[in-house]
Protein backbone atom coordinates (compact mmCIF):
# COMPACT_ATOMS: atom_id res chain seq x y z
CA UNK A 1 0.00 0.00 0.00
CA UNK A 2 1.22 3.78 -1.07
CA UNK A 3 1.42 6.05 2.03
CA UNK A 4 -0.41 8.71 -0.31
CA UNK A 5 -2.10 7.58 -3.63
CA UNK A 6 -4.44 10.29 -5.80
CA UNK A 7 -6.13 8.66 -8.15
CA UNK A 8 -7.25 10.65 -11.39
CA UNK A 9 -7.34 13.95 -9.37
CA UNK A 10 -9.32 17.23 -11.37
CA UNK A 11 -9.10 20.55 -9.48
CA UNK A 12 -9.56 23.67 -9.37
CA UNK A 13 -10.13 27.42 -8.13
CA UNK A 14 -14.06 27.78 -8.10
CA UNK A 15 -15.04 26.94 -11.50
CA UNK A 16 -11.55 26.74 -12.75
CA UNK A 17 -9.98 24.04 -13.40
CA UNK A 18 -6.30 23.77 -13.39
CA UNK A 19 -5.58 20.22 -13.09
CA UNK A 20 -6.82 17.24 -15.06
CA UNK A 21 -6.66 13.91 -14.39
CA UNK A 22 -3.42 13.31 -12.25
CA UNK A 23 -2.24 9.88 -10.87
CA UNK A 24 0.54 10.35 -7.91
CA UNK A 25 1.53 8.61 -5.22
CA UNK A 26 4.03 8.20 -2.72
CA UNK A 27 5.98 5.48 -0.93
CA UNK A 28 7.46 5.27 2.66
CA UNK A 29 10.62 7.23 2.82
CA UNK A 30 10.47 8.19 -0.58
CA UNK A 31 11.49 11.85 -1.53
CA UNK A 32 9.40 12.68 -4.31
CA UNK A 33 10.13 15.65 -6.73
CA UNK A 34 7.42 17.49 -8.90
CA UNK A 35 8.90 19.86 -11.50
CA UNK A 36 7.66 21.72 -14.15
CA UNK A 37 7.02 25.26 -15.63
CA UNK A 38 5.27 28.46 -13.65
CA UNK A 39 2.03 27.96 -14.09
CA UNK A 40 1.75 24.56 -14.73
CA UNK A 41 -0.31 23.24 -11.39
CA UNK A 42 2.39 22.26 -9.00
CA UNK A 43 1.52 24.39 -6.08
CA UNK A 44 -2.53 24.10 -6.85
CA UNK A 45 -1.54 20.11 -6.79
CA UNK A 46 0.14 20.35 -3.26
CA UNK A 47 -2.92 23.04 -1.97
CA UNK A 48 -5.33 19.73 -3.18
CA UNK A 49 -3.37 17.16 -1.37
CA UNK A 50 -3.72 19.14 1.61
CA UNK A 51 -7.76 20.50 1.01
CA UNK A 52 -7.57 23.54 0.08
CA UNK A 53 -8.70 23.94 -3.58
CA UNK A 54 -11.92 22.22 -5.31
CA UNK A 55 -11.83 18.86 -5.95
CA UNK A 56 -14.47 17.90 -8.86
CA UNK A 57 -12.90 14.21 -9.14
CA UNK A 58 -11.15 11.41 -8.29
CA UNK A 59 -10.01 10.48 -4.78
CA UNK A 60 -7.15 10.68 -1.89
CA UNK A 61 -5.82 7.99 0.25
CA UNK A 62 -3.50 8.82 2.76
CA UNK A 63 -2.28 6.08 5.29
CA UNK A 64 -5.45 4.31 4.23
CA UNK A 65 -7.77 6.32 5.22
CA UNK A 66 -10.09 8.65 1.94
CA UNK A 67 -9.13 12.16 2.87
CA UNK A 68 -10.91 13.47 0.21
CA UNK A 69 -13.14 15.89 1.49
CA UNK A 70 -11.00 16.18 5.12
CA UNK A 71 -10.37 19.68 6.23
CA UNK A 72 -6.81 21.08 5.86
CA UNK A 73 -6.63 20.22 10.25
CA UNK A 74 -7.70 16.56 9.51
CA UNK A 75 -5.22 16.03 7.30
CA UNK A 76 -2.86 17.68 9.58
CA UNK A 77 -3.93 15.53 12.43
CA UNK A 78 -3.16 12.25 10.78
CA UNK A 79 0.01 13.20 9.84
CA UNK A 80 0.10 15.13 6.61
CA UNK A 81 2.54 18.55 6.63
CA UNK A 82 2.45 20.95 4.22
CA UNK A 83 5.07 24.21 3.48
CA UNK A 84 3.39 26.59 1.43
CA UNK A 85 5.38 28.37 -1.10
CA UNK A 86 4.52 31.90 0.35
CA UNK A 87 2.51 33.75 3.51
CA UNK A 88 4.06 29.99 5.65
CA UNK A 89 4.34 32.15 8.87
CA UNK A 90 2.57 34.71 11.11
CA UNK A 91 4.65 37.84 10.51
CA UNK A 92 3.22 39.79 14.12
CA UNK A 93 4.05 37.12 15.76
CA UNK A 94 7.83 36.04 17.34
CA UNK A 95 9.11 32.53 15.95
CA UNK A 96 8.74 30.70 19.07
CA UNK A 97 4.88 31.93 19.09
CA UNK A 98 4.92 30.69 15.36
CA UNK A 99 6.45 26.74 16.58
CA UNK A 100 4.07 27.01 19.94
CA UNK A 101 0.70 27.79 17.27
CA UNK A 102 1.51 24.96 15.18
CA UNK A 103 1.37 22.54 17.94
CA UNK A 104 -2.39 23.49 18.76
CA UNK A 105 -4.11 20.69 20.23
CA UNK A 106 -0.91 18.80 21.11
CA UNK A 107 -0.29 18.60 24.85
CA UNK A 108 2.07 20.93 26.81
CA UNK A 109 4.94 18.18 27.64
CA UNK A 110 4.65 16.81 24.31
CA UNK A 111 4.98 20.54 22.88
CA UNK A 112 7.65 21.05 24.86
CA UNK A 113 9.75 17.55 23.69
CA UNK A 114 9.31 18.69 20.15
CA UNK A 115 10.38 21.90 20.47
CA UNK A 116 13.24 20.94 21.93
CA UNK A 117 13.75 18.09 18.99
CA UNK A 118 13.18 20.56 16.32
CA UNK A 119 15.99 22.94 17.59
CA UNK A 120 18.33 19.66 17.62
CA UNK A 121 17.28 19.60 13.42
CA UNK A 122 17.68 23.08 12.82
CA UNK A 123 19.59 24.57 15.53
CA UNK A 124 20.16 27.94 14.03
CA UNK A 125 16.67 28.74 14.85
CA UNK A 126 17.74 29.25 18.51
CA UNK A 127 19.74 32.60 17.50
CA UNK A 128 15.87 34.26 16.35
CA UNK A 129 13.46 32.22 18.89
CA UNK A 130 11.81 35.36 20.48
CA UNK A 131 11.90 38.46 17.08
CA UNK A 132 8.89 38.09 15.44
CA UNK A 133 8.81 36.96 12.07
CA UNK A 134 8.94 39.92 9.91
CA UNK A 135 12.41 40.89 11.70
CA UNK A 136 13.63 37.77 9.87
CA UNK A 137 16.00 37.59 5.92
CA UNK A 138 14.39 35.19 3.86
CA UNK A 139 16.13 32.26 4.42
CA UNK A 140 15.67 32.44 8.20
CA UNK A 141 11.84 32.69 7.45
CA UNK A 142 11.91 29.73 5.40
CA UNK A 143 14.05 27.65 8.54
CA UNK A 144 10.54 28.58 10.61
CA UNK A 145 8.43 27.49 8.11
CA UNK A 146 10.12 24.36 7.39
CA UNK A 147 10.20 23.98 11.50
CA UNK A 148 6.22 24.83 11.64
CA UNK A 149 5.16 22.01 9.07
CA UNK A 150 8.24 19.56 10.86
CA UNK A 151 7.26 20.10 14.94
CA UNK A 152 4.40 17.67 14.52
CA UNK A 153 6.54 14.89 13.26
CA UNK A 154 4.55 14.29 9.97
CA UNK A 155 4.73 10.93 8.19
CA UNK A 156 4.63 12.90 5.06
CA UNK A 157 5.73 16.66 4.51
CA UNK A 158 4.56 18.67 1.57
CA UNK A 159 7.52 21.41 0.14
CA UNK A 160 6.60 23.87 -2.16
CA UNK A 161 9.80 25.66 -3.02
CA UNK A 162 11.67 25.83 0.06
CA UNK A 163 14.85 27.02 -1.45
CA UNK A 164 12.99 29.72 -4.00
CA UNK A 165 14.09 32.81 -1.50
CA UNK A 166 17.74 31.35 -0.17
CA UNK A 167 21.58 32.31 -1.79
CA UNK A 168 22.76 29.03 -3.03
CA UNK A 169 24.88 27.61 -0.76
CA UNK A 170 22.19 28.06 2.12
CA UNK A 171 19.67 26.31 -0.87
CA UNK A 172 21.89 23.53 -0.56
CA UNK A 173 22.16 23.30 3.02
CA UNK A 174 18.64 23.12 3.10
CA UNK A 175 18.65 20.84 -0.07
CA UNK A 176 20.78 17.97 2.33
CA UNK A 177 18.56 18.73 5.37
CA UNK A 178 15.38 17.45 3.32
CA UNK A 179 17.24 13.99 2.56
CA UNK A 180 18.04 14.24 6.22
CA UNK A 181 14.68 13.89 6.77
CA UNK A 182 14.13 10.70 5.12
CA UNK A 183 17.20 9.45 5.75
CA UNK A 184 17.23 9.92 9.37
CA UNK A 185 13.80 10.38 10.50
CA UNK A 186 12.21 7.85 7.89
CA UNK A 187 9.74 10.67 6.61
CA UNK A 188 8.27 11.01 3.41
CA UNK A 189 8.92 14.35 1.36
CA UNK A 190 6.97 15.57 -1.71
CA UNK A 191 9.37 18.17 -3.22
CA UNK A 192 7.93 20.93 -6.11
CA UNK A 193 11.41 22.62 -6.84
CA UNK A 194 12.38 25.26 -9.24
CA UNK A 195 15.94 24.29 -9.18
CA UNK A 196 15.25 20.69 -11.21
CA UNK A 197 18.72 19.08 -11.78
CA UNK A 198 19.23 19.60 -7.63
CA UNK A 199 16.12 18.46 -6.76
CA UNK A 200 16.54 14.91 -9.34
CA UNK A 201 19.56 14.39 -7.75
CA UNK A 202 18.20 14.02 -4.34
CA UNK A 203 15.10 12.25 -5.18
CA UNK A 204 13.73 8.79 -5.54
CA UNK A 205 11.28 9.20 -8.00
CA UNK A 206 9.02 12.45 -10.34
CA UNK A 207 6.63 13.70 -11.74
CA UNK A 208 6.60 16.39 -14.80
CA UNK A 209 3.62 18.51 -14.38
CA UNK A 210 2.75 20.32 -17.82
CA UNK A 211 -0.51 22.44 -18.23
CA UNK A 212 -2.17 20.96 -15.35
CA UNK A 213 -1.54 17.58 -16.45
CA UNK A 214 1.06 14.90 -15.34
CA UNK A 215 3.47 14.22 -18.44
CA UNK A 216 5.49 11.76 -16.90
CA UNK A 217 6.16 9.68 -13.71
CA UNK A 218 8.90 7.67 -12.90
CA UNK A 219 12.45 7.35 -11.55
CA UNK A 220 14.70 10.49 -11.41
CA UNK A 221 17.77 8.65 -13.37
CA UNK A 222 15.40 7.93 -16.03
CA UNK A 223 14.16 11.37 -16.24
CA UNK A 224 17.93 12.98 -15.77
CA UNK A 225 18.74 10.49 -18.85
CA UNK A 226 15.21 11.87 -20.91
CA UNK A 227 16.83 14.94 -23.43
CA UNK A 228 13.79 15.78 -24.67
CA UNK A 229 12.20 15.86 -21.80
CA UNK A 230 14.49 18.07 -20.19
CA UNK A 231 15.12 20.13 -22.78
CA UNK A 232 11.23 20.72 -23.82
CA UNK A 233 9.93 21.62 -20.29
CA UNK A 234 12.70 22.46 -17.70
CA UNK A 235 15.17 24.04 -20.07
CA UNK A 236 18.12 21.29 -19.56
CA UNK A 237 20.21 19.96 -21.14
N1 LIG B 1 -6.11 31.15 -5.87
C1 LIG B 1 -6.18 31.04 -7.21
N2 LIG B 1 -7.30 31.35 -7.89
C2 LIG B 1 -7.37 31.23 -9.23
N3 LIG B 1 -6.38 30.77 -10.00
C3 LIG B 1 -5.23 30.44 -9.39
C4 LIG B 1 -5.07 30.56 -7.97
N4 LIG B 1 -3.81 30.16 -7.64
C5 LIG B 1 -3.24 29.80 -8.81
N5 LIG B 1 -4.08 29.97 -9.85
C6 LIG B 1 -3.80 29.66 -11.27
O1 LIG B 1 -3.58 28.27 -11.38
C7 LIG B 1 -2.57 27.99 -12.37
C8 LIG B 1 -1.51 27.10 -11.76
O2 LIG B 1 -0.85 27.84 -10.74
P1 LIG B 1 0.16 27.17 -9.71
O3 LIG B 1 0.47 28.19 -8.71
O4 LIG B 1 -0.41 25.89 -9.25
O5 LIG B 1 1.40 26.87 -10.67
P2 LIG B 1 2.90 26.43 -10.29
O6 LIG B 1 3.22 25.28 -11.17
O7 LIG B 1 3.01 26.26 -8.84
O8 LIG B 1 3.74 27.70 -10.78
P3 LIG B 1 5.11 28.36 -10.16
O9 LIG B 1 6.23 27.51 -10.70
O10 LIG B 1 5.13 29.72 -10.77
O11 LIG B 1 5.02 28.37 -8.67
C9 LIG B 1 -2.06 29.33 -12.84
O12 LIG B 1 -2.68 29.63 -14.06
C10 LIG B 1 -2.52 30.30 -11.75
O13 LIG B 1 -2.75 31.57 -12.28
MG1 LIG C 1 4.10 27.21 -7.37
Amino acid sequence: MYLLEAKNISAGYGKLQILFNIDFFVNDKELVVIIGPNGSGKSTFLKTLFGLTKIYSGNIIFRGINITRLKPYERARIGLAYLPQTNNSFENLTVKENLLMSMYGISEDIAEKRLEEILLFLPKIKDFMNRKVKTLSGGERQMVAMAMALIRQPNLIMLDEPTAALAPKLALEFLNKIVELKELYGMSVVLVEQNAKKALEIGDRAYVFVAGKSIFSGKTEELLRDKHLMQTYLGLS
